[in-house]
């Protein structure tokens, strides 16, 4: 069997791999490898440096190009809705983690994308993070002129801006869902290729949907022709995630063995987790020779989700230099954390206490063997350290903080845990830290964390919780008194009863704001141990009068729903906040709809 040898490394390779001659280290023995193992396996690698950008071409043949789709295939899940600043925040937080190239949305959805997107091209297409960085802004757009036009529209602002178009390739989309034939699919995807460019993008994706269940054949043409229209990446979507390594890897060998004209440029993948098999698909294609991946914070998406970001790019971190050939990213992983927090919260999209990487408990070691272990040696039981991932260990931390702590510990602390804030976002916590401290004893980090994800990473407000007072118990109705401030500052007071005080307090607010709406979700859970908890609450709502978009790959219109979370001492502000959260993520769409003049509940496409 032939064996190559990378870094220090010796693999062996599976023969069953169409194998690029010109590019040994592009060929995979993933698949297939017998790594020798170094004493420790432990490895840190260093980031090197990010190779120049050029649409279709990648300097180094090592480098991984990172493409976040959080606010494109991530924000189409249900209940994920955010608003425009949410997304533009997020983008700005991935630009800073190091994203290459940041799809910002599907312009022709709806004018809200469409504004969003364009903000995002030019805010953050237009910024320079760490070491020079200026991320790709993509949009996406069905194969045909109006959403090819409305990409652009929204794109061309940004230093470097790309357009993904797709169709499908799969004979169940052709048949059942595009009802064309394959003439014509290709037919419509070489000339909507040839659209693009000739409207002034120079970096334009082209994806074959459904790829992972397409034939093969048919795909090495449908390829070939857009790449002679002028592709500079094509994407291999598992649009159902339907494959399993060695065939996805496989798939990826054999377009890059048999396309005519791919060595000019970029082979993606882009992997569903329907059978929970998107991270270790996305390596298979990355080994077989794919040089961008498309992954998602906390590996939201449709259904099951996508590859996370945080797992890939932790594998190849970690495994990259011992058992993927090499490979790395270009990624800043100390802000990982952060990132996830945020689309979490922006989202309302809960992470799993077990999920890889950034799960609650994916740094906590409970069984006294495994914490014997951690406190002789902490590599005994971890791989990754928490700190390569931006969260630090609460031990670790010499700030305790209490009642008579000031501005300054708590944003050193915060800073501890990953979050840099200052200004007016530190003044609007130190407060709702003061008076939590005034009640709780003990301000663990939990508590400093939840009470972040209230303050901070709440919607622009219309409207703002001042005070709520209930009565409740079994000898009546519970009744609650809400009084609310407006944007223009001007004081709402309104009263009203129900079943139970949460119930009665939503009424309250609904008598105020006067937005019919549907309480899909309510969720509540207290932070830490003991009676003096902080509790969070999370509700998803939806407007009477429903705000909807066009989905991506259905093309069909879904009513957006909109998420919110609080966090107090006291359940019932707890939930009112929450509640109060959701309403402005609503209002901040509503207006949107109105500076479109667009009438409400219209599908804007
Ligand atoms: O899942 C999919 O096929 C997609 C494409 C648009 C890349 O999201």
């Amino acid at each position: 069997m032939a064996s190559i040898t990378a870094t220090n490394h010796t693999f062996s390779r599976n023969p069953n791999i169409s194998f690029n001659h010109k590019n040994p280290l592009i060929h995979s023995q993933a698949l297939n490898f017998k790594p020798s193992f170094p004493k420790h396996a432990l490895i840190r690698c260093s980031i090197r440096n990010r190779p120049e950008y050029t649409p279709n071409h990648i300097p180094d043949p090592n480098y991984i190009r990172i493409f976040d789709t959080t606010l494109r295939d991530g924000e189409q899940s249900p209940g994920a809705t955010m608003t425009t600043k949410e997304k533009l925040d997020v983008a700005r937080q991935l630009a800073k983690l190091g994203v290459d190239i940041i799809e910002a949305g599907f312009p022709a959805s709806s004018e809200a994308d469409l504004e969003a997107v364009k903000l995002i091209a030019k805010e953050v297409g237009n910024g320079v993070y760490e070491e020079g960085h200026v991320p790709v802004i993509c949009g996406l757009a069905r194969c045909n002129k109006r959403d090819i036009d409305k990409a652009w529209e929204a794109v061309k602002y940004a230093k470097k801006p790309r357009i993904h178009t797709f169709i499908a390739t799969s004979e169940i989309h052709m048949k059942f869902k595009l009802k064309m034939s394959r003439d014509e699919v290709v037919e419509k995807a070489r000339s909507m290729v040839a659209y693009a460019r000739s409207i002034g993008c120079e970096d334009v994706e082209f994806s074959p949907e459904d790829a992972g269940r397409s034939d093969p054949e048919f795909l090495y043409h449908i390829l070939g022709e857009v790449i002679k229209a002028g592709a500079t990446t094509l994407n291999i979507p598992d649009t159902v995630g339907y494959t399993v390594p060695s065939e996805f890897g496989q798939l990826i060998a054999d377009i890059k063995a048999n396309t005519a004209g791919i060595e000019d440029v970029i082979i993606s993948t882009h992997c569903q987790n329907d059978l929970g098999l998107s991270t270790a698909n996305t390596l298979a294609g990355a080994c077989a020779g794919a040089r961008q991946v498309e992954v998602t914070i906390n590996g939201i998406g449709e259904r099951a989700g996508n590859a996370s970001l945080e797992e890939v790019v932790m594998a190849l971190k970690c495994r990259g230099e011992q058992v993927l050939g090499g490979l790395y990213t270009g990624i800043n992983t100390k802000h990982i954390h952060i990132s996830s927090k945020m689309v979490e919260e922006y989202t309302g999209l809960h992470v799993q206490p077990h999920k890889a990487i950034v799960g609650a408990n994916a740094f906590a070691h409970e069984s006294g063997i495994h914490q014997d272990g951690m406190l002789k040696h902490k590599d005994t039981y971890e791989i990754i350290s928490p700190e390569d991932i931006g969260l630090h260990r609460a031990s670790e931390s010499g700030i305790v903080l209490g009642k008579l702590s000031g501005r300054h510990a708590l944003q050193s602390k915060m800073l501890e845990l990953g979050y840099d804030i200052e200004g007016k976002e530190l003044d609007d916590l130190f407060w709702r830290f003061k008076s939590v401290a005034e009640k709780k004893k003990k301000i663990t980090d939990d508590d400093l964390i939840a009470l972040m994800s209230d303050e901070v990473f709440q919607p622009q407000f219309v409207w703002q919780l001042q005070n709520v007072q209930v009565t409740c118990g079994s000898l009546g109705l519970s009744t609650a008194t809400v009084k609310l401030i407006d944007a223009d500052g001007q004081e709402h007071i309104s009263c009203s009863v129900g079943t139970g005080p949460v119930d009665a307090a939503y009424k309250a607010v609904d008598l105020i704001v006067k937005v019919p709406v549907s309480l899909l979700e309510y969720s509540m859970n207290a932070v830490t141990e003991g009676i003096d908890a902080i509790a969070s609450t999370r509700v998803l709502i939806r407007g009477e009068n429903g705000h909807t978009s066009t989905h991506a790959l259905t093309g069909e219109t879904f009513h957006r729903t909109f998420s919110g979370t609080g966090a107090d001492m006291d359940i019932v502000i707890s939930s009112v906040r929450a509640y109060i959260g959701a309403l402005n993520k609503m209002m901040s769409f509503r207006k949107l709809l109105a500076k479109h003049n667009k009438p409400e509940g219209s599908a804007v496409v």
